[in-house]
């Protein structure tokens, strides 16, 4: 069941009612439900229930607000980070150390620093030269930073360029025929311990095949490993399972399939398994609540002139995203139109010639699957506020981050003082 339904006519998210909302924190806001997250959790858990001990990492660059990694500790979920950033979020929601996995490409000496300082379950590393500097800085700590190698299985993972991780000609990873020589070579390397190996091709996959090349070729790669003596105690399966955006297009495969799947790929690994999902946890959990300015006559169809932009959610102008656009309380009228927002850019849309629920100025409108890789995307390009978030459980809700308008953007710019003296 969705937790975003109607109810007398007007959308709720769980037992609150959308304008309630809209009314006491104004709009643009993003609205997410915790117990669709809890949900999402749930399922995947069971899903992995065959599996000895999995770790699900959740991926905090998805929704990193401190309200929704407090709800999702709360269910025994770890995170994977990729920044100094993301690392304090995770501790301040109360995310057990050995339950936070470091990756990025490009992680900083300071980040390792503050990671080894603070404890970890381990970093996951995507170059020798990455595993150099690490070693440096554990040594110089006197501490053994507990390691992953992430291997680039070059697999197509059949979703958009942006978001795809997995090819050879990407920046992630080390090409898979390297890792033998990488392992080796980490042997020499004081302060790091190969603990196993890591791999995630990309991001909303909406076919089970990809995985399951880059799962196999894992696999060998970790045999061939112990058949040169390392000892591989665990396996990362990154994260990536795909949410359903469109409902006129099938759905995705379920948590119960890609467990199924991972299950069966990985009978007799005899390594822990990590999970990093972040979209599948929280991408249905959220959706972005905005009002009708006005509507414009256009050459074909209208515009529909929303107070959300791109600088709000840039899915759709950074990826061609489709997210589902509906009336808060539909009249049961369509009409077809382009939404858009008021940013000066032509990019700044929301849906080309979409036929969708008819409405008028002053209108309530959802734009759906805003829970994941929305709100932490967001910028104030055009000197437009931040758009608050509200966390909604039960009958219960929170401004859970408050708007950050023009005026606190302005008090933190300075202007020089020399800028007022008279020209040399
Ligand atoms: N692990 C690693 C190493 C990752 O890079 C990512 C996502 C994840 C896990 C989580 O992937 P997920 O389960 O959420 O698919 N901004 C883009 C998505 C970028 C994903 C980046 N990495 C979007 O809006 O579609």
């Amino acid at each position: 069941m969705s937790h975003f339904h109607l109810r007398d006519g007007v959308t709720h998210c769980e037992d609150v009612p959308l304008p309630e909302i809209a009314r006491a924190v104004g709009t643009p806001v993003f609205v997410y439900s915790a117990n669709a997250m809890r949900a999402q959790a749930r399922a995947l858990r069971q899903a992995l229930s065959s599996l000895d001990d999995p770790l699900i990492a959740y991926a905090v660059k998805a929704n990193p607000n401190i309200a929704v990694l407090t709800t999702l500790a709360a269910e025994g979920l770890g995170a994977d980070v990729v920044s100094g950033g993301e690392y304090k979020r995770a501790r301040a929601a109360g995310i057990p150390t050995d339950r936070i996995v470091f990756s990025g490409v490009g992680k900083t000496a300071g980040e390792m620093r503050q990671a080894l300082a603070g404890g970890l379950c381990q970093f996951n590393l995507e170059s020798f030269v990455e595993a150099e500097m690490l070693s440096q800085v554990a040594s110089a700590m006197g501490r053994t930073a507990p390691v992953a190698i992430r291997v680039n299985p070059d697999v197509d993972a059949g979703t958009h360029a942006k978001i795809s991780t997995g090819a050879a000609h990407n920046k992630f990873g080390i090409p898979i025929g390297d890792t033998p020589a990488v392992c080796a070579a980490l042997r020499s390397l004081p302060g790091v311990e190969l603990r196993g190996l890591a791999v995630h091709i990309g991001s909303q996959l909406t076919s089970l095949a990809p995985l399951e090349k880059a799962i196999a070729r894992l696999g060998s790669m970790i045999a061939q490993l112990r058949s040169e003596g390392h000892r591989i105690r665990v396996a990362d399966l990154g994260g990536g399972l795909g949410v359903q955006y469109d409902p006129a297009l099938p759905p995705p495969p379920s948590p119960g399939d890609y467990g199924a799947m991972v299950t069966r790929l990985t009978r007799g690994w005899d390594v822990r398994l990590i999970f990093e999902p972040g979209r599948l946890i929280v991408g249905n959990a959220g959706l972005l609540l905005t009002e009708v300015i006005r509507i414009k006559p256009g050459p074909k169809y209208p515009f529909v002139i929303v107070d959300a932009a791109m600088n709000d959610l840039m899915r759709p102008t950074l990826y061609d995203a489709w997210h589902e656009i509906q009336a808060v309380a539909p009249r049961g009228e369509e009409m077809t139109a382009d939404v858009v927002g008021p940013v000066c850019e032509s990019g700044d849309m929301f849906a080309v010639s979409r036929t969708m629920d008819r409405v008028e100025a002053g209108d309530l409108v959802a734009i759906r699957t805003a829970g994941a890789y929305a709100a932490t995307m967001s910028n104030t390009y055009n000197s437009r506020a931040l758009a608050p978030e509200v966390l909604v459980d039960g009958s219960d809700w929170a401004l859970v981050r408050p708007r950050r308008d023009d005026e606190a953007f302005l008090a933190d710019e300075r202007v020089p003082d020399w800028l007022g003296r008279a020209p040399r």
